[in-house]
């Protein structure tokens, strides 16, 4: 399939149980030319998928212009992690149109796997259509931009 990525920063990750299909998607996207960064893991050693979800969400933090692809055995923790940071839109997606709906309407910068869930070949698509779709704007934009809860709570905060 010939997709045509756009040229931001990738920076992937995983826990143990992610590790397999996260090596498969950072050599699929290297293959690719995507200008990808891996934080780890190195290898299968049994690790705490929350080391690995806040260093990918520290990263984005302060290159938001960058993306993120997180891999946990279900995608469950690793979204539970990610989505506490302001600006970071984690989506968890096993289906095409999940995929693209995230990026087209929610903006979403992490893109969540489960690598016990899906194979490589969904995942493999599910990343080409993530990459490729653009976020629509307009009233999505207004919708996003309610999301952040923290800065709500700050300016209430305020008086
Ligand atoms: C690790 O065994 C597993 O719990 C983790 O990868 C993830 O699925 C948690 O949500």
């Amino acid at each position: 399939m010939n997709i045509q990525f756009s040229s931001k920063k990738i920076f992937i990750s995983s826990d143990h149980a992610g590790y397999e299909l996260k090596e498969y998607l950072r050599l699929f996207l290297e293959a690719k030319g995507a200008p990808i960064e891996d934080l780890g893991p190195a290898d299968t050693q049994s690790v705490d998928y929350p080391d690995y979800g806040i260093k990918l969400a520290l990263k984005l933090t302060d290159h938001p212009e960058s993306a993120g692809i997180l891999v946990c055995g279900t995608g469950v923790g690793m979204s539970m992690v990610v989505n506490r940071f302001p600006r970071i839109r984690g989506a968890l997606c096993h289906d095409l149109y999940t995929a693209q709906m995230s990026r087209a309407h929610n903006d979403a910068n992490v893109l969540i796997l489960g690598g016990r869930v899906i194979g490589k070949g969904l995942a493999e698509e599910i990343v080409n259509t993530w990459l490729s779709t653009a976020f629509e704007g307009g009233r999505h934009q207004r919708r996003v931009d309610k999301i952040d809860v923290s800065e709500i709570s700050l300016k209430k905060g305020e008086g």
